[in-house]
């Protein structure tokens, strides 16, 4: 039988096979370890895993390529991002150092609203040169599959022209890409103590807007989800304003997003679940009985644990308890000028396993399998099953627990992504 791409002699090939839905509790230990396997790779799916032995013979490929006995694993899905904007936050960088905290800086004018001056000033040609940038460093650490939040424009036209940079870049870039519209992300310098005037513009005026130009979209007609989502925090947006704006998201028809719990548990988690959100984000502050509520529902809980750390905290969501209760938990950069200037999905993975005391297999399945059912994508993405994308890593090491062990390096030595052999590193 023909076959596109033949990898063999792989010497624990991860599948993190899930049977069709996210791991929760003691599934999320699993990661559908082969020995010694093989994959086949025809019209960009994989048309079969397995041992090495069981039937590798029965291929003809137009490429073969041996592992070496390396670790293969799906290609990581980045459930939270924010890579399209213009300028930096280094001086911020400072001011944090020196001990300013990241709240203050939004209510003085900095933080998310100095990066939206910028956003809104540039082209979107600047904006899709800069963005893309970000995507090779993704794609360089092994993400072959991201979620990117509007959120730096805050007027119509601005979070359009976000749209649309989203778009071209998902068109031109071999990064996979789910949008997210981010309008209440913080409200605008116009909207000074007018934070219900925002809400208003955003619910009569912008989600409508950015409604349309989805379903004009390539996205729509790729069956590419949408996703509203809300910064439900201090001098951002309270429990009725984030309401609002999801109640109202919902009615339009997006899938829902929230941004809770990162500071302060304002009762976001709770509204968000209730209202059927897809997943809720941070999760620093989330309450006892919020984690239970989560564990009951097929919300996702989205932790960031590069934002704890790029701020210094020794603090972070309490991820351990979230996976036994059984959450369905999975790990982003949340790569954004502010709070997690991190594109590394491994680096996450570093992070988890210290701090928040996740083991590397779970750690690996929160990157992987979980985080593509966080963005709606679990159907195709995030495992290396038969009938899925063929997005993967092959990983310079012998055993997976590196990839957590290891960091401020990089050890994905080949990307493949929907079957074409993408990046080769030289590790
Ligand atoms: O997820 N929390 C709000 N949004 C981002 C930060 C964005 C920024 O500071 O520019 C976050 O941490
Ligand atoms: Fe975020």
């Amino acid at each position: 039988m023909h076959c596109d791409l033949l990898i063999t002699n792989i010497g624990q090939l991860l599948t993190c096979a899930s049977g069709g839905k996210p791991k929760r509790g003691a599934d999320m230990l699993d990661l559908g370890i082969i020995a010694d396997g093989a994959v086949a790779i025809n019209g960009g799916k994989f048309v079969a895993v397995g041992p090495r032995t069981d039937g590798e013979s029965q291929f003809e490929p137009t490429e073969t390529i041996d592992a070496d006995g390396k670790v293969v694993c799906p290609g990581f899905v980045d459930p939270h991002t924010h890579i399209v904007y213009a300028g930096d936050r280094l001086n911020e960088f400072e001011l944090k150092i020196k001990g300013a905290d990241y709240l203050d800086i939004l209510a003085a004018g900095g933080g998310i609203v100095s990066t939206v001056s910028k956003t809104r000033e540039a082209t979107f040609e600047e904006l899709v040169e800069q963005s893309r940038k970000r995507l090779d460093k993704m794609l360089a650490c092994g993400t072959t599959t991201a979620e990117v939040k509007t959120g730096y424009g805050l007027n119509t036209e601005s979070e359009l022209k976000m749209l649309r940079v989203i778009e071209e870049l998902d068109k031109t870039h071999a990064v996979d890409l789910v949008p997210t519209f981010l309008a209440a992300h913080a409200a605008p310098p116009e909207f000074k103590g007018n934070t219900e005037g925002y809400v208003d513009l955003i619910c009569n005026e912008m989600l409508p807007a950015a409604w349309a130009w989805y379903q004009d979209s390539h996205f729509f007609s790729e069956s590419v989800p949408f996703f509203a989502d809300v910064f439900c925090e201090r001098n951002a947006f309270d429990r009725e304003q984030s309401g609002r704006v999801l109640e109202t998201a919902a009615s339009l028809g997006f899938k829902l997003k929230a941004h809770v719990d990162q500071f302060t548990n304002l009762g976001g988690s709770a509204f968000a679940i209730a209202a059927k959100a897809a997943s809720i984000d941070h999760l620093d502050a989330i309450s006892d009985e919020e984690i239970s509520l989560l564990a009951g529902s097929n919300t996702a809980g989205v932790v960031i644990p590069t934002e704890n750390f790029s701020a210094g905290k020794t603090q972070f969501a309490d991820v351990r308890r979230m996976i036994d209760a059984g959450c369905a938990i999975s790990i982003s950069t949340d790569f954004n000028p502010g709070s997690a200037p991190c594109p590394s999905v491994p680096m996450a993975m570093a992070i988890a396993t210290r701090y928040q005391k996740l083991l590397p297999s779970e750690a690996m399945n929160a990157a992987t399998i979980n985080a593509a059912f966080a963005i709606g994508l679990g159907e195709t993405r995030g495992s290396i099953e038969v009938g899925k994308n063929a997005d993967m890593l092959i990983v310079n090491s012998h055993d997976y627990r590196q990839i957590s062990y290891e960091f401020g390096g990089n050890l994905v030595s080949k990307v493949v992504k929907a079957g074409a052999v993408l990046l080769e590193a030289r590790n």
